[in-house]
C-alpha cells in the first residue's frame, strides 16, 4: 500500500526540525503526543536544555576559503555523512506505523547512525536487517547469564555498537502520561479511546495498520526469554533494575568486543570510571529531560566531561535542534550528537521519506553554520579553536 501523507502541506514547507513538532501535535492523540514531548516532574531540565543551547553564542572566522567544507566525522572507526544520529526512542511504534524500520532505513541511507532502543516494539533481528551494523541501547537485567545472551543476540544480529543506558536506575515521575492517560502496559479507557478517535489520521495510519500488518504490538528487545505485548502486566517486571551497578556494566565490556558506550552521563567522576571499566565512549545526557529533573545539560558540563574523558569518544544529547546546536556540541568537544523527538514526529507524521527530510534539513543547516563559523569540517572546528563560546566555555560548567 503506497503512503500518502496526511497532510496537505507539502514537505517543502517544513523547513526546520522544529516544525515536525508543530505538525506532530496535531496529528498525534494527545496521551501519544505527551509521551514523546514530555519530560520528568516540571518539566524543569526539558526546559533548561533548550535554554542552556540558546544561551552559547559563537564568535565566526572569516576569510578562511571553506569551498572544499565537509561535515563527515568518524565514529569507532567507521565514516558517516553527518556529526548526528537519530537517539534511541522506545515505543516508537506505537507513535507512528513502523516507525524504528522508517528511521533506520532514512538513517541507512543518508549515512548516519541509527539507535535501536532495548524498549523498542521492533525487534534486534528485524532492524539487523534493516541497517546491517547499526546500533543498540540496551537496558539490562543485572546478571551474568542474561548479559551473555543479550550481547550474543545483538552480535549475532549484526550491531556493532553496544550502548547501556545507565541514567534509568528507577522510572522518572513523568506526570504529564498519567494527566493525559499514557501508561506502559497500555490500559484502554474511555478516555483513551476517546483520545484516539479524535485523532482519525494517526487511528488509521498507525493504530488500525499497525494491528492489521504487524500484529499486537510487544516489548521484544529487554529480556531475551520474554516479549510481553504492550497489553500485558509483565511488562512491569522487565523495566527497571535498580541493582544494576558499574560491576554490571563492566560484564557488558567483557561480553560485548565491540564498540561499547554508556549513555546518560553528565558528571566528570562518571566520565573516569566509564574509562577504567574499558568504556569505548560516552554520551554526555539527561536523557532529553525525561529522568532526572533539574539536572544539569549536557552542553554545560561536556567539556568538563570530555578533560576526563581520555581517549574516549564523547558524545552529546538533549535539546539539539539546530544545525548550530551541533556546532556548538562539537565545539565543546562532542564526536557526534544523538537527537532523538524530531525524527520520531517526522516518522510518525510521514515514515521514511519525512525521517530523509528531516535530516536533510539538518545537513544543510550544518553545512551552512559550518561555513560561517569559517570551518572546512568538523575537526578543524575543535583543533583550530575557530569557535568561541559567550560565555566562555569554562564558564557553562
Ligand atoms: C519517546 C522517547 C523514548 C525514549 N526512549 C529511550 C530509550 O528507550 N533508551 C534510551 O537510552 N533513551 C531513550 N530516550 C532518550 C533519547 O535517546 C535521547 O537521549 C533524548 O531524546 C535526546 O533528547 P531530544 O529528544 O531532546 O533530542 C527516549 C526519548 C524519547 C523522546
Amino acid at each position: 500500500m503506497r503512503f500518502v501523507p496526511p497532510f496537505s502541506k507539502p514537505l517543502e514547507k517544513i523547513l526546520n526540525l522544529n516544525d515536525f513538532e508543530v505538525l506532530a501535535r496535531a496529528h498525534l492523540p494527545k496521551a501519544l503526543y505527551g509521551y514523546v514531548k514530555g519530560g520528568a516532574d516540571g518539566g524543569v531540565t526539558l526546559r533548561h536544555n533548550l535554554e542552556a543551547l540558546e544561551r552559547i553564542k559563537m564568535i565566526p572566522r572569516v576569510l578562511r576559503d571553506v569551498s572544499t567544507g565537509s561535515q563527515e566525522v568518524t565514529l569507532f572507526g567507521k565514516r558517516y555523512a553527518s556529526p548526528f544520529m537519530i537517539a534511541p526512542m522506545g515505543a516508537s511504534a506505537i507513535v507512528g506505523y513502523d516507525a524504528d524500520n522508517a528511521m533506520a532505513r532514512a538513517a541507512k541511507a543518508a549515512r548516519i547512525p541509527f539507535i535501536l532502543s532495548a524498549n523498542a516494539i521492533t525487534s534486534i533481528e528485524e532492524i539487523g536487517k534493516t541497517y546491517p551494523g547499526c546500533w543498540f541501547a540496551g537496558y539490562q537485567k543485572p546478571d551474568e547469564p542474561n548479559i551473555e545472551r543479550m550481547t550474543k543476540r545483538v552480535a549475532d544480529a549484526g550491531f556493532s555498537a553496544y550502548f547501556l543506558t545507565a541514567d534509568v536506575a528507577v522510572g522518572s515521575n513523568r506526570e504529564n502520561n498519567a494527566r493525559n492517560g499514557y501508561t506502559m502496559p497500555f490500559r484502554p479507557t474511555a478516555r483513551l479511546a476517546l483520545d484516539m478517535l479524535s485523532h482519525p489520521s494517526w487511528l488509521y495510519r498507525t493504530a488500525w495498520r499497525t494491528l492489521r500488518q504487524r500484529g499486537i504490538p510487544a516489548i521484544r528487545n529487554i529480556d531475551p526469554a520474554a516479549s510481553p505485548s504492550i497489553f500485558s502486566r509483565e511488562i512491569n517486571s522487565v523495566t527497571g533494575y535498580p541493582g544494576f551497578n558499574w560491576k554490571h556494566a563492566e560484564m557488558i565490556r567483557r561480553h560485548w568486543k565491540s564498540a561499547f558506550i554508556i549513555k546518560g552521563i553528565l558528571s566528570p567522576e562518571d566520565a573516569r570510571l566509564a574509562r577504567e571499566i574499558g568504556a569505548d565512549g560516552i554520551v554526555v545526557s539527561n536523557h532529553g529531560g525525561r529522568q532526572l529533573d533539574c539536572a544539569v545539560s549536557p552542553i554545560e558540563t561536556l567539556k568538563r566531561v570530555h578533560e576526563h574523558s581520555g581517549d574516549m569518544t564523547v558524545l552529546v544529547d538533549s535539546g539539539f535542534r539546530r544545525g548550530t546546536d551541533v556546532i556548538k556540541g562539537l565545539a565543546l568537544g562532542a564526536a557526534s550528537t544523538l537527537i532523538g523527538r524530531p525524527f520520531l514526529y517526522a516518522a510518525a507524521l510521514g515514515g521514511e521519506p519525512y525521517v530523509r527530510h528531516a535530516i536533510g534539513l539538518l545537513q544543510r543547516e550544518i553545512h551552512t553554520n559550518l561555513s560561517l563559523m569559517g570551518a572546512v569540517n568538523c575537526d578543524t572546528l575543535r583543533e583550530e579553536a575557530c569557535v568561541h563560546c559567550w560565555p566562555s566555555p569554562t564558564q557553562c560548567i
